[in-house]
This record gives structure tokens, C-alpha cells and sequence, in this order.
């Protein structure tokens, strides 16, 4: 007969016992109805203009006919297991934020093979299962997942929306529990394109003194902001954050349009760094997640990304002049300020349930993401990507600017956004 000693030396008869999955892993796969409808849609070869795409290397942007030249280093014949990551593509990523005017050195980086595992890492570091991270909200809604995984529990805290996004320091400060290890912000935000002020950044390190809290920044859209826009600094390194423990996650996905390539990282700064990236290292080896001729090729990508990041600036600028020049002509949609990133918000009036006017939208050929898909209010809330190319965005928001106004789903000029 099968028997189990349990941990006080007893023995159990676990004889028909039914295999268990974890309870982290009960999540509700099943399609939802949108999505159905969005796959049958597709699948129908019916028309639908995306206004979700957020993969830049769909987006008709041109990497050159010599990019994957990089992968073909020789110097890849050999495995270094480097847990930090090979020294050369760590020098990389400090001549990327010597570009930014940021002194870090290679020992302060960690390299892994998304910002996903990156925060991996970072939660593992910091947190014990069932600490507590908070979340700026509306925000990017991987993270829920990402922290279930190793446990964690992140609770959200609404950014203000009144003429522009902003942090309600007052929130953040009654979110704060004994469980709390660290915040995290994006700079900026995906999908409120909000930029971390200096007074919200020194507001938020003063409760990490105050309350031995990290900050975890995210700044994979950093180098895109709005034209006309705030000039960006990455908010990790500004003045006010002395004292504290930073952790900066970034990656190629945005910074080099990237995705496919897997390469990401973390940079330490602060108190107690070196600590942190002894441990770092000992995560990062247990893994050695990172593949030779990515690193090898990374340093040239950087350098290179001049050339993607310019097309997708432009890109989005022109979509969001495009979406504005519509929206001029269609009150009954406003567009929420936006200071960086690829994508925009807009409010629509709560006359029903988001998911019923995308699904509405869908049918009229027009594919949007709802807000509550990133943490917003359930109804009232539509975010459009800037990244999609000009001629199908252009469409998109005429078909969406059709059906709203033609249903008067939407606000009336005078009312409050
Ligand atoms: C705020 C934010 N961080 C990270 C990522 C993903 O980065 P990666 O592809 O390196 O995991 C995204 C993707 O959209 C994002 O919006």
C-alpha cells in the first residue's frame, strides 16, 4: 500500500490520492467571449483594423537587411557561464545609460532574457511569499501574473487623472502594510504614457526611507517621449532618490524593438547594491538563462537603435496628430494627455459596459483594447496603440470615431475629462 510520512513522522495511506496542480497556477484559461469573436472575426477573413499592436516587428518598421549578422559572432562557439551576464554586453547596456547621462558600472547589472524575468528576479530578492509590492493603476497587467508566480502579492494604487496623470502620494502611503517590501513605477507608464515627476519621484523615495522600502523602476519606453514633451530623465537616477534601494528594469524589446531577441536587465543602485547583486548572482546562476550570441550581438543593437527608435517615434506621433486631426472633428471622444510611450487613452461616456462596445467596435471592423484590461474603471475607458502602421490606425479611428458618434457613445463637449 502507498504510504507518505508526513512531516511530524506519521505515516499516511495516500493510496487514490488524485494528483494536484498548484494553487498559483488556477487561473481561468478558457477564451473569453471577445476573444472568440475577435479569433472567428479574423478567421472569417473579415476586415479589422487593429488598433492593439503593440509587436513593433509587425509593424512594417525597417531592422535593416543586417541585423541578425550580429548573431553569427564566432566568439559564441564557446559557453561562458557568466551568471551576470558576459562583461561585454554588460558594458553595453552602460553605454546605453551613459547616453542618458547615467554613470553605472558593470558589476551593477544583472542580465536576463525579458523585464518578465527580470521582475522575477527582483520579487525573488526582495519578497518572502505573501509580501507586498505596490502597483501604480491604470498599469501594465502582465505584472498580476508575474508576482503570482513567485508568490507575491501586488496591490494597486490608482493614479489621479486631473489635466495630466499623477501619483496621490496619500495612496501610496495608506497602501503601505507591514508586508510591504518595495513600489514600483513605470517611467512612463504603459498605457498612461505618464512620466515620473521629480517631486513624485522624491515623494515616493521618502517613503522607502522612511519605511525600508526598494524601488523598482521600469523604463522600457523610456526613450520614447511625446515630441514637445518633458525632457526624460531616467527617473532611477535623479537626485532625490539618495538612500535608496533602486532597481532598474529595462530591455530591447522596446529600447531596440526587439522582443524576439530575449535580452533584458536589471541595474542596482543605492544602499546595500552590493548585497543585492551578490544575491542577484546567485538567482542568475541557478538559471543562466542567457544564450551566447545574443549577448554577443547585443552591444551592436544598441548602439544601433537609433535607427528603430526613430521610426517608431515617428510613427507614433503621426498616429496620435492622425487621432487627433479625427478627433477634432468628433467631440463625443476625448483623448487623456499623454506624455510618452505607444499608446493613448480615451474616454468615452459609461453607458454600458466596455467589453460590450469593443465587442460593438469589433463588428464594425475595429479591434480596441477596454480600459479595464489595464486596471481602469469598467466602463468609459478605451486605449488605443500608437505603433500600428498610418494607413490601418487612420482607418481604425474612423470606423471607431463612426460608431461612437454615431451612437453618441461619448462625451459632450463641456463635460469634465
Ligand atoms: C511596462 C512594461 N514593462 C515590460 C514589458 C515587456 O518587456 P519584455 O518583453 O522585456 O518582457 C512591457 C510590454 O509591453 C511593458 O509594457
Amino acid at each position: 500500500m502507498p504510504v507518505l510520512i508526513v512531516p511530524d513522522g506519521r505515516e499516511q495511506d495516500v493510496t487514490g490520492r488524485l494528483m494536484r496542480f498548484s494553487k498559483r497556477t488556477e487561473w481561468n484559461t478558457e477564451e473569453s467571449a471577445l476573444a472568440r469573436a475577435h479569433r472567428e472575426r479574423v478567421g472569417a477573413g473579415l476586415p479589422v483594423a487593429d488598433l492593439t499592436a503593440s509587436n513593433p516587428t509587425r509593424c512594417g518598421f525597417d531592422y535593416g537587411a543586417k541585423l541578425l549578422e550580429s548573431l553569427k559572432d564566432d566568439r559564441a562557439l564557446d559557453y561562458d557561464p557568466q551568471p551576470l551576464g558576459l562583461k561585454s554586453a554588460r558594458e553595453a547596456v552602460c553605454k546605453y545609460y551613459l547616453g542618458h547621462d547615467v554613470h553605472v558600472g558593470p558589476e551593477q547589472v544583472v542580465l536576463t532574457t525579458s523585464t518578465s524575468e527580470a521582475y522575477s528576479y527582483l520579487f525573488r530578492l526582495l519578497c518572502d511569499p505573501g509580501a507586498e509590492i505596490l502597483v501604480p493603476q491604470p498599469g501594465y497587467p502582465l505584472f498580476d501574473f508575474l508576482a503570482v508566480l513567485d508568490d507575491v502579492r501586488l496591490k494597486n494604487v490608482p493614479l489621479v487623472y486631473d489635466h495630466g496623470w499623477q501619483i496621490d502620494p496619500e495612496g501610496f502611503r495608506r497602501a503601505i502594510t507591514a508586508e510591504t517590501r518595495a513600489i514600483m513605477l513605470v517611467h512612463p507608464n504603459n498605457p498612461t504614457g505618464h512620466f515620473t515627476k521629480p517631486w513624485e519621484a522624491e515623494v515616493l523615495a521618502g517613503l522607502c526611507r522612511e519605511l525600508g522600502l526598494s524601488l523598482i523602476v521600469d523604463e522600457v519606453f523610456l526613450d520614447y517621449p511625446m515630441q514637445g514633451g518633458l525632457e526624460l530623465k531616467a527617473a532611477s537616477f535623479t537626485a532625490g532618490l539618495e538612500g535608496v534601494p533602486v532597481y532598474v528594469v529595462s530591455g530591447l524589446s522596446k529600447i531596440a524593438g526587439l522582443p524576439q531577441m530575449k535580452a533584458a536587465w536589471v541595474v542596482a543602485t543605492g544602499p546595500q547594491r552590493a548585497a543585492a547583486m551578490e544575491r542577484l548572482e546567485v538567482i542568475a546562476d541557478t538559471f543562466l538563462s542567457m544564450n551566447a550570441p545574443v549577448q554577443w550581438a547585443m552591444g551592436r543593437w544598441l548602439e544601433e537603435r537609433q535607427g528603430i527608435q526613430e521610426q517608431i517615434r515617428k510613427r507614433v506621433q503621426a498616429n496620435l496628430a492622425e487621432l487627433d486631426r479625427q478627433l477634432a472633428t468628433e467631440p463625443v471622444v476625448r483623448r487623456l494627455g499623454v506624455e510618452g510611450g505607444w499608446y493613448a487613452i480615451l474616454r468615452i461616456a459609461a453607458l454600458k459596459p466596455d467589453e460590450q462596445t469593443v465587442r460593438e467596435l469589433l463588428d464594425e471592423g475595429v479591434w480596441v483594447h477596454p480600459g479595464y484590461f489595464f486596471g481602469m474603471p469598467e466602463a468609459g475607458w478605451l486605449v488605443v496603440s500608437l505603433l500600428g502602421p498610418e494607413a490601418e490606425f487612420s482607418n481604425g479611428v474612423t470606423r471607431l470615431l463612426n460608431y461612437l458618434g454615431t451612437n453618441q457613445i461619448g462625451y459632450k463637449s463641456g463635460d469634465l475629462v
